[in-house]
This record gives structure tokens, sequence and C-alpha cells, in this order.
């Protein structure tokens, strides 16, 4: 359970807290919201609080005994504003203090989560933008809105990303040391192409191989990384949680589709990353009617190998590209696991991989995972995390290792 604080600014996205607000309760948080006067235009005091369970805490002078204005900032794991408009972010640029949120802002020492919404032209507008960039310099998360319809007939750059987005951000916040990373936006201009989820090879038109992986990792990887400022493509294939509205999504089915779209996805990318689970066999050709069972025969499959998609991306991949890889393997020793991911490494040609044990069925579909990232001359980093904070390490990895090739 951690303290958040939830600040709402008066924009018409401010009724999209709620659904924050309700999801974060939910994950077991406690809440206290923080509405400016405007907000409260919006949505009533009695909405967030009926949601919260807890008093709304609007003003500097109610309850000043207690000093909510120093108290609130200081007691929380993270404040999260939703939406933040942008008169909210020029007074939080500017160090004001004229209301109890922009206390809150200046006396908290958590990580600082704001989730901007507004009209296209205040977004884009140099006073906005410089805002933005004083406040990402100075620590603060500043989530980039999405596109799409904003209020009135208006469509645009400027609109409130997702509330399951802005929670799973806000979880990665609260599971690690996260906001350093993702304030300081160290993957910007960067092309990052990540693959994720199990692939199915078809049998017949109703039956398929598949594989247990989830694609959670693969997700939290594409999150981290548009979070940094990446430009981001996930190809996904079967995967079980729904992907960051930030990045732009190709879904693919089988190991073939795959390969394809990552040859072509890849092409201009600075960082590839192959989380993806490709069935290693498929069957040598799908029929194509539905297979009857015929008396109590059993079926036999004529299963050829996938091309590996990993060892064909480093054989062709262009200068300056780095290629990252997995592999799940079931051995417990650390030692002879590392030595399992290296080999891998070494026979696939990718510069990072990212091995794990997943004996026990101790990694599939769970938030949480522990992994070891080694490249050819040993294992570099060794992390038991949420698989968001293991994305942000990789990606840490990543952000050395082209540091040092470059
Ligand atoms: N991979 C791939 N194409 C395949 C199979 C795997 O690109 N047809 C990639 C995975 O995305 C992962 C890495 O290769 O990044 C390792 O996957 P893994 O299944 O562990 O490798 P295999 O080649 O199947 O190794 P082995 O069966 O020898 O354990």
């Amino acid at each position: 359970m951690s303290r958040i604080v939830l600040g709402v600014s008066g924009g018409i996205a401010a009724y999209k807290a709620c659904e924050v607000l309700r999801r974060l309760r939910e994950a077991g948080h406690e809440i206290t919201v923080v509405p400016t006067e405007n907000a409260l235009r919006f949505v009533g005091e009695t909405t967030f609080s009926a949601l919260s369970g807890r008093p709304v805490a609007s003003d500097v002078f109610t309850d000043a005994s207690a000093i909510p204005h120093v108290r609130l900032g200081r007691e929380a794991d993270l404040v999260l504003v939703v939406p933040a408009t942008a008169d909210l972010l020029a007074r939080q640029a500017a160090g004001r203090a004229d209301d109890l949120l922009t206390n809150v802002l200046l006396t908290a020492t958590c990580p600082v989560l704001v989730c901007p919404a507004m009209h296209s032209e205040m977004w884009t507008n140099a006073a906005t933008r410089h805002n933005v960039a004083t406040l990402r310099e100075r620590g603060v998360v500043v989530l980039d809105p999405a596109s799409g319809r904003l209020a009135g007939p208006d469509s645009g750059v400027g609109r409130l990303p997702e509330p399951a987005e802005i929670v799973a951000v806000a979880q990665s916040l609260l599971d690690g040391d996260v906001a350093t990373h993702a304030s300081g936006r160290d993957l910007s201009g960067l092309r990052v192409v990540v693959s994720a989820g199990g692939t199915h090879e078809a049998i017949d038109p109703v039956r398929f191989i598949g594989n247990a992986s989830s694609g959670r990792m693969g997700v939290e990887i594409a999150r981290a990384a548009a979070l940094r400022g990446a430009q981001v493509t996930l190809v996904a294939a079967h995967v079980d949680v729904p992907p960051p509205s930030s990045v732009d999504v190709r879904t693919v089915d089988s190991t073939a589709d795959l390969a394809a779209a990552m040859a072509e996805a890849v092409l201009r990318a600075d960082v590839v990353v192959m989380a993806a689970a490709p069935a290693d066999f498929t069957p040598r050709s799908a029929a194509s009617t539905k297979i009857k069972k015929s008396g109590d025969e059993g079926l036999s499959l004529d299963l050829v190998q996938t091309p590996d998609i990993l060892a064909r991306l480093t054989a062709t991949r262009p200068q300056g590209q780095t290629i990252v890889g997995f592999a799940a393997e079931t051995i417990a020793d650390e030692s002879s696991l590392a030595e399992a991911g290296i080999a891998k490494l070494v026979r696939k040609g990718a510069d990072l991989l990212v091995v794990n044990d997943v004996s026990d069925s101790k990694v599939f579909g769970m938030p949480d995972t522990s992994v070891l990232i080694v490249d050819a001359a040993g294992v570099l980093d060794r992390v038991t995390a949420s698989k968001a904070v293991v994305a942000h390490r990789l990606l840490d990895a990543v952000v050395r290792h082209r540091a040092t090739a470059i």
C-alpha cells in the first residue's frame, strides 16, 4: 500500500481522474484527492471523497492546524496530477504556491507524475513546451498526451492518455527508482522496436500451437522506452495485457508474421528488443478445414523449425543498431544460467541478453521477475523486481552499451 496524492486541475479530462482514482484504490493504495478550485467545477467533491473513501483536501486554510500544505507532500509516496492543465504546468514551473495543489507540488520529495491534457494549440505553444522542459529538468515525470478526440469537435495531440496507462506508469514509479530516467528522457531521438508475446502456429482453422508468454515484459519495455522519450514500435504477437497508448502497435499472429513485421520495423531502428516468444516449431502445413477425430486414433503433427528471427536480425543489422535478446531457461543455478545466457547471446549475435529461470512457472504472466542481464563478457546486472523496473534496468544497460560501443 502506498500513499498517493491525486491532484486534479480544471480541464474537461477531470472526469477521467475518477477512473484513475478507482483503479489506484482497487490496487490497494491510499489516495488523497487535491482538486483545484476549477477542477471542482467539473467534478464534485462528493464524487472524489466517495471514490477515495477519504475527505477531499482542497484548500490551505481548512484544518490549518494540521498544516495540510506541507504534510500532504511530505508524507506522499507519489504525487500524481490528472489532468494537468496548461495553467497548472505554468504555475508549477514558476514555483507558485497559490493553492493547496501547488503547495503540495512544492513540498513533495517523492516522485511526481503529471499528465497534461489540453487543446493542441496550448500543448504545442512555446510557453507550455518551455514549462514542460523546465519541469522535466527538475525531475518531474511528464507523460506526453495522446492524439485523438479533444473537447468539442476537435481532435489532435493533447488528449489525456487512457487511465490504464496512467496507472501503469504511476505503479512503475512506486515500484522502484524509475523517476530520474523517466524525467531525464535519455532515449529522446532514438527509435526503439520491441517484440512481445507468444506466437500461434495454426494446426487447422480452430487449433494452434502456442506458449505461456503473456507479453508483459515486452509491453513494459515498450512503455519504459516511450516514457524515456524514444519513438517506439511494439510488434505484438499474442499479449494478455493492453499495449501502452504512447507506442505504435503492429499486431501479428504466427512466427512467420512476426519475422516479416520485424524485418520491416527494424530498418531504421536504433535499438531492437526481441522479447517475444516465437514458436520454435510450426506445422509443415495447416489443414484448411477442421481436423476431425477418427475412431480412437491419436494425431501426429509434422512440425518444421521456424526461422530464428533474432539471428537473422543480427546478421543483417544496420551499423550502430543495438540488439537485445531474451532467453527463458529452466536452470536454477545462477552461474550456469549466466553461462547459458552468454552462450545463446554469442550464438545469436546479440549485444545484450536478458536471461531468467522459468522453472516452476514463477515468471509467466506475473508482474515480478528475476533476471540476469549479460553481454559477451559476463553478467552486467541482476534484478529481482517488477517487470516495469526490470525494463528500466535493461534500458540503462542499453544506454551504457551504446555509450561505449559508439
Ligand atoms: N527467437 C527468435 N526466433 C525464434 C525463436 C527465438 O528470434 N524462432 C528469439 C527470442 O525472441 C529470444 C531469443 O531468440 O529473444 C531466445 O529465445 P529462445 O526460445 O530461448 O531460443 P532458442 O533458439 O529456442 O534456444 P533453445 O531452444 O536452444 O533454448
